[in-house]
């Protein structure tokens, strides 16, 4: 295989994307890990269990705020959050997390009986044993966004369009910020700010975005596409044709990611097969996808071809899947890294 983009065209895109000012809407996460020290358990005799005792509490970016911390490190010169969150002690964490990595945050609105979506991470440790993970502690809404949250939101989106050069649509939750209204108001947006990229990774409503650039993987792909059938017997073919159909159809690339084999970007009624950046085990997957959507969103908001741009994201996930324990970034210098040792093995 060849390359699809030479060092020099990589150097030039990194460069490009200081100038960019990118927007990214969805569900804005909390990742906790705490630390229990299984040693210093005793046992609880009114609940006839073991305690955790947490030792140390560590906090990250998850979902959308991922995205958000990928586009920042990336070195894309502006990024911007619009959510709606609680008014709790993991909102307060996410907007300092926010702070530090210089995501702007005047587009996170509160609502006050919402709760700041958590995946809290128990992990179980004691001397001479793996750290074993207990089961998770999820916070979570049961309810949809209130209707003024939604018009909130759209309302602040629609002020700061102007500024934004792309957006990125982080959809994960089940009753998340995205609602049927939220995703009404996107696609007048997108269709009156045609000029401007707005790319779309969605787990449950990709196929509602279809006039939108799609981000889906494979899974998520074959359930937009045949969504009568048992996506395990979706064949590679099948997406393939589907996906050109879908580019054909609607004018707009789609970009499938397939894991550790790559993703397929479909443009210009072709597809083309990318195989990912092989890294060496012990890799962590977890942020992969929101490694990739950054990546690309801010290579095409330049004006980057979609292959070349997908090319770069290859190696921006690949970046973060090298790095374990945490969802992970990839700064410029990790991605020139890489590519100098992945492009040797082609010379
Ligand atoms: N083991 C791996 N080695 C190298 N690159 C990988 C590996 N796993 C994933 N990637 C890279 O990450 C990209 C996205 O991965 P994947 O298709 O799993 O996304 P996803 O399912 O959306 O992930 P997420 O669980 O974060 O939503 C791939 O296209 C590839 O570039
Ligand atoms: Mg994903």
């Amino acid at each position: 295989m060849i390359i699809p983009l030479t060092r020099d065209r990589l150097e030039d895109i990194l460069s490009s994307v200081k100038n960019l000012t990118i927007g990214v809407v969805g569900d804005f996460t909390l990742d906790g890990y705490w630390y229990a020290d299984m040693e210093q358990s005793q046992l609880s005799r009114e609940t006839a269990t073991y305690p955790r005792p947490i030792i140390r509490e560590t906090y990250s970016l998850g979902g959308a705020a991922n995205a958000a911390w990928n586009l920042s490190a990336l070195g894309v010169g502006a990024v911007w959050g619009f959510s709606v969150i609680g008014d709790d002690w993991r909102g307060n964490i996410l907007r300092s997390l926010l702070d530090g990595a210089n995501i702007q945050t005047g587009g996170l609105l509160n609502q006050a009986d919402r709760q700041t979506p958590f995946y809290g991470k128990v992990m179980l440790t004691a001397v001479g044993r793996r750290t074993q993970e207990d089961a998770r502690l999820d916070f979570i809404n049961t309810q949809p966004l209130s209707p003024e949250s939604e018009d909130a939101l759209l309302n602040s989106l629609e002020s700061f369009l102007a500024k934004i050069d792309g957006l990125v649509i982080a959809d994960y939750q089940p009753r998340g910020v995205i609602t049927a209204r939220v995703t009404q108001g996107l696609l007048k947006l997108a269709s009156d700010n045609s000029e401007k990229p707005f790319v779309v990774d969605s787990r449950e409503r990709a196929g509602e975005f279809r006039q939108l650039i799609l981000k889906p993987n494979d899974t998520e792909a074959a359930r937009i596409f045949f969504p009568e059938r048992d996506i395990a017997t979706v064949k590679l073919p099948e997406l393939r044709q589907a996906a050109i159909m879908h580019n054909q159809q609607t004018g707009q690339p789609i970009i499938i990611t397939r894991g550790e084999q790559g993703c397929l970007v479909v443009a210009d009624g072709e597809c083309v097969t990318l195989p990912g950046v092989p890294v060496p085990p012990p890799v962590d997957v977890v942020g992969a996808g929101d490694a990739f959507l950054a990546s690309f969103t801010a290579a095409v908001t330049c004006g980057v071809n979609p292959v070349e741009a997908a090319c770069l994201a290859n190696l921006s996930a690949a970046v973060t899947v090298a790095k374990i324990g945490v969802t992970g970034t990839a700064a410029p210098a990790e991605i020139l890294s890489l590519y100098d040792m992945w492009a040797s093995n082609f010379i």
